[in-house]
């Protein structure tokens, strides 16, 4: 449970997301010269127990603070879309609540750090097309829309949701 804006929560977060991240950081396909370093070290037993205890703990609470006007944007993009300029609702895959979809393999967003939202959002954005790998090409094609003082709006959002 994180309390360092910049720092992921892993509390809450579905066993299968973080399984894959570790993987995928384990693999050097996903970018994190930290985590890349601490993932090279773990067996795939590792990456399971550790993947199943994050994902018994409850979620946190919301960060306090923020900015309200961004939030109300973050808020409207994420449950409503933008159909006229192709923003899928985040809320169709990551659900209203944001808990996102253990079976699909949709990561849980609430309550997120803010700093490490933004971040990651960012880096979503901006992935180059894996091809193979399916579920970080949803999130590209999702941001391909938003510029960034969206994306500071949905990270806002995501980390002080209701
Ligand atoms: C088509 C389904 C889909 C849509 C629409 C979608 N997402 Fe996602 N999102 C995913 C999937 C799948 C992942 C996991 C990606 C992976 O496995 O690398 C994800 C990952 C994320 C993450 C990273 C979570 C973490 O802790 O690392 C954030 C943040 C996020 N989405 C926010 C959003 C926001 C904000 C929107 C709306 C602009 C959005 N998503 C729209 C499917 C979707």
């Amino acid at each position: 449970m994180s309390t360092t804006p910049s720092t992921p929560r892993l509390a809450g977060q579905h066993a299968g997301y973080v399984r894959f991240q570790l993987a995928a950081f384990r693999a050097k396909l996903r970018p994190s010269p930290v985590m890349q370093g601490v993932a090279a070290r773990l067996t795939d037993q590792n990456i399971a127990d550790l993947a199943a205890y994050f994902a018994a703990q409850p979620v946190g609470p919301a960060w306090p603070g923020g900015n309200a006007a961004l939030r109300a944007r973050g808020e409207a993009l994420f449950q409503q879309g933008d159909a006229p300029r192709n923003v899928i609702a985040c809320a169709i895959c990551h659900g209203a609540d944001g808990r996102g979809n253990e079976r699909l393999g949709v990561a849980s967003v609430t309550h997120q750090s803010p700093g490490y939202a933004l971040a990651v959002l960012r880096e979503l954005k901006n992935a180059p097309s894996f091809g193979g790998i399916i579920h970080p090409e949803a999130m590209r094609i999702a941001l391909r829309p938003l510029n960034d003082n969206e994306l500071r709006a949905l990270a806002e959002y995501v980390s002080r949701m209701p």
